[in-house]
């Protein structure tokens, strides 16, 4: 796996010491009770699982399930499918809620969620991403917590996937392009009619 990588940019000791640091500073600001950590699956799994360890806040964990770059993409469909959103809703009645997601791209996935979420009765709701894309739209959105601004490029690791895989890299790190267009490839060949 590590063949497919092209350029390491963000090492595991790097994103370790941003989340310290992060998490101190999200600590000061979060409510001390009445908070649920929500992880948007898959691609926040990693880093949701990393930062609650590091928040000393009394909070509960609901996670939602968002999906939009089906299949081997490299850029977002803008057609975000939400899923267990009726676990989501019923966990979030009453308290404030910290969205964790890995990615914030074109805003489509968070935008999403704050809208199905604001009805349910939440007190507040909160962002926090990984990684922040320096595009306009990314930039465009206000989140409240942000671990990296990264350039406008493909990345995985971390929880981040290309075609499913790369989720488990300890770093975050771009594809060469061989990789890339062997993903591409397979999922055509999946695709074809038997
Ligand atoms: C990715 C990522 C974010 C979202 C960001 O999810 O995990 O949730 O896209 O893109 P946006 O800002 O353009 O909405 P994806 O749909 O690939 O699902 P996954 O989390 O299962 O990988």
């Amino acid at each position: 796996m590590d063949g497919d990588l092209d350029q390491i940019l963000i090492t595991p000791q790097a994103i370790s010491q941003r989340l310290d640091a992060l998490a101190l500073e999200m600590s000061a600001v979060l409510p001390g009770e009445n908070l649920v950590l929500m992880p948007v699956l898959t691609g926040g799994l990693v880093f949701a699982a990393d930062l609650m360890r590091r928040l000393p806040n009394r909070l509960t964990v609901a996670c939602v399930n968002a999906s939009s770059y089906a299949g081997a993409r490299t850029h977002s469909s803008g057609n975000v499918r939400l899923t267990g959103l009726e676990t989501a809703r019923a966990a979030v009645r009453g308290k404030h809620v910290l969205l964790v997601d890995d990615i914030l791209d074109t805003g489509l996935t968070l935008s999403a969620l704050q809208g199905a979420l604001a009805a349910s009765g939440a007190l507040s709701i909160r962002t926090c991403v990984l990684l922040r894309k320096d595009r306009p739209q990314a930039s465009a959105f206000p989140v409240d917590f942000c671990a990296f601004d990264i350039p406008d490029a493909f990345v995985v690791g971390y929880g981040l996937d290309f075609n499913g895989l790369y989720r488990n890299l300890p770093c975050i790190a771009t594809l060469t392009p061989q990789a890339i267009a062997s993903g591409m490839a397979d999922t055509k060949e999946q695709e074809k009619p038997a």
